[in-house]
């Protein structure tokens, strides 16, 4: 093994901790299962000697009991029965009789601690996962909002569900292998060699050919394997998409154009995953072709051992059902390595966004906003969602504490992109953004984020209630608060109206409900916040003309005496805003009072004159 794989692997076996815990209790029950298990295949021995009369067959030393004289004891009772059932071959019946039974009280033993073992390895594997899935899916959420492309949604929703099944397997599977297959290995060894030196001697010279070869065929499995996740993304978030898009894919009957996407793409997966299987499949039937082939070359000599009289031939038996079952741990053995190297090259992936570091950071010295003084200041701002287009250029604007200052412009113009700077979803490529003279990386992001209410033009809800929609990141907040702003919100009405009220479960994404409803569902939520600061973007376009009245006479009297940054798509609505900035292709245009951009004749003016038309 590499040595990065080797760090790789002990890493994820670092998810299995404490590791003492399951490793400690496995290796008992490994040791007892093992010596049970040998302990079964030895009974061979004295029963087929039994039966070839090789010095264990007791000749009859006295003659069948008389009943009447031993019914009194245990052993006069079980002679009664063995007698009944077994006939006249008393003595020899009932030794084969007993030997079955050791026979099968070793099994059970056997057996109940390789069950015993394999739940610890259970548990383990469950814990484990469980600890693997949680931090990705936490580590994922700390991201910045530029990391989540839909191309790279697909592929961490696979990451998190299939390379965690496949890095399961690595970890169990090789604590089976360190701790309960050399046990067995080494019992059966043992026992081999008692049987007899010369045969082992020469299995053992033999079976390291047999491994090689089984070995070379397996090592070949890697590439494949992560080709086929590579796919496997792919195919996941097309999936994705094409289900969240349901409703355009049938209205624009594009049912042929996403279907033959992904057929496409489950074509090629297929491919891989065949010729992954290939190579896998052919591994079972080759390595139990060698395993006969070796049986076989070990029955021609121990035959020859037991003609010279060097071995018995129950003993010659028991070595071959040795030899056979040494074969299965064996071959497992040689097995986990194709699962190892599957298993590091999916952990690889699962470190890989584990590992992920988000772009926005807070700077080391970063400290909680407590209170917000001043102004928020854009200071010669440009920024670029990916390096080749800029969506702004040189931005600078101040935003006074308590001040209303409107942004309007073209859409694509980049309205939504600055608003979306001041929570730190992005970081500006130049320039700064400060807030009381300090550049926002100074403070953390919560902090920063919690003394802010954004209510963008996509609503998210989820598939909850309505309280706890509302309620979000205010856990705490009373029945009476909900309500309170969704009253605010003009939400109150219509919630009463579905069938739970409050507890009306909003469906997937809030889908349940009507595009104008999820809107002020949102607008309530950022009331419950109570933020200092408000960032409204487009917050009312789902609205009818009717709630959005009322929504903004609501808005209106939230936005008092807060600071904000309001988006607004009817022009109607910010004529008493404080300051109007006109961004038209990511530059300010113009700027001032609704007044002074009138008087001006320009861009704002032209904006104004086609709603009214309108
Ligand atoms: N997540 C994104 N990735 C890449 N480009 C984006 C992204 N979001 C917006 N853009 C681009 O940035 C420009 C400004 O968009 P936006 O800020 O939404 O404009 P506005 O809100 O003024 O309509 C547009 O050209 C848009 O295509
Ligand atoms: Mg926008």
């Amino acid at each position: 093994m590499k040595k990065t794989m080797m760090s790789t692997y002990v890493r994820l076996l670092g998810f299995a901790k404490p590791m003492s815990r399951y490793a400690v209790p496995y290796f008992f029950y490994s040791v007892l299962h093992a010596l049970f298990n040998t302990f079964t295949y030895t009974m061979i021995i004295p029963i087929i000697g039994t039966l070839f009369s090789e010095g264990y067959a007791f000749t009859p030393t006295y003659e069948l009991p008389a009943i009447e004289l031993n019914t009194e004891c245990l052993d006069g009772v079980i002679n009664y029965f063995y007698t009944l059932i077994f006939g006249t071959e008393f003595m020899t019946t009932r030794l084969l009789a007993l030997l079955s039974a050791i026979l099968i009280m070793c099994n059970v033993l056997s057996n109940a601690f390789r069950y015993l073992g394999s739940m610890t390895v259970e548990t383990m594997r469950t814990r484990t996962l469980q600890r693997m899935r949680n931090e990705m899916f936490d580590r994922t959420m700390a991201m910045n909002v530029g990391y989540f492309s839909d191309q790279r949604k697909g592929d961490l929703m696979s990451k998190i569900t299939s390379d965690v099944m496949v890095v399961q397997f690595c970890i169990t599977n090789t604590l089976q292998v360190m701790f309960r297959e050399p046990f067995l290995i080494f019992g059966y060894v043992a026992m081999m060699v008692n049987i007899s030196w010369q045969l082992t001697l020469f299995s053992i010279l033999y079976l390291p050919v047999v491994a090689l070869i089984i070995g070379s065929i397996v090592k070949r499995l890697r590439h494949p394997a992560k080709k086929g996740q590579q796919h496997m993304g792919e195919m996941v978030s097309v999936m994705e998409e094409s289900l969240s898009g349901v409703k355009a894919i049938k209205s624009y009957n594009a049912f042929s154009y996403i279907s033959n996407k992904f057929h496409s793409i489950n074509a090629s997966m297929s491919n891989i995953l065949l010729s992954m299987a290939r190579k896998q499949q052919m591994a079972s039937p080759m390595s139990e072709f060698l395993g006969i082939t070796a049986i076989s070359v070990v029955l021609v000599f121990g035959g020859s051992l037991v003609m010279k009289g060097l071995m018995t031939a129950s003993g010659f038996v028991a070595y071959i059902a040795a030899f056979s079952q040494l074969t299965r741990p064996l071959r497992s053995f040689i097995d986990q390595f194709a699962n190892i190297n599957q298993g590091i090259a999916a952990g690889e992936r699962i470190f890989s966004i584990i590992d992920a570091e988000s772009s926005v950071q807070d700077r080391e010295d970063a400290v909680a906003l407590e209170e917000f003084k001043d102004k928020i200041e854009f200071n010669n701002i440009s920024f670029s969602y990916d390096s080749s287009r800029e969506v702004l250029h040189e931005v600078s604007f101040t935003v006074r504490k308590g001040e209303t200052v409107a942004l309007v412009g073209p859409s694509g113009g980049g309205k939504s992109t600055l608003s979306e700077l001041i929570p730190r979803f992005y970081d500006p490529a130049v320039g700064e953004i400060s807030i009381d003279g300090k550049p926002l990386s100074a403070y953390t992001q919560e902090s920063l984020r919690a003394k802010m209410g954004i209510v963008s033009q996509d609503t998210i809800l989820f598939n909850d209630s309505i309280r706890a929609n509302i309620a979000m990141g205010r856990e705490d907040a009373t029945d009476e608060q909900i309500m309170a702003a969704a009253k605010i919100a003009n939400a109150h009405d219509f919630i009463m109206q579905t069938e739970a009220g409050y507890d009306t479960n909003v469906g997937d994404r809030g889908m349940k409900l009507s595009g104008g409803q999820r809107q002020r569902l949102s607008i309530a939520r950022a009331v419950l916040r109570n933020p200092e600061i408000l960032i409204l973007d487009e917050a009312t376009s789902a609205l009818d003309t009717e709630s959005e009245k009322l929504v903004q006479e609501a808005l209106t009297s939230l936005l008092e005496g807060r600071t904000s940054v309001v988006i607004a798509h009817r022009l109607s609505t910010i004529h008493n805003a404080d300051r109007i900035i006109v961004i038209d292709s990511g530059r300010i245009a113009e700027q001032g009072t609704h007044s002074e951009l009138m008087a001006r004749n320009g861009i704002y003016a032209k904006l104004i004159e086609m709603q009214s038309l309108a």
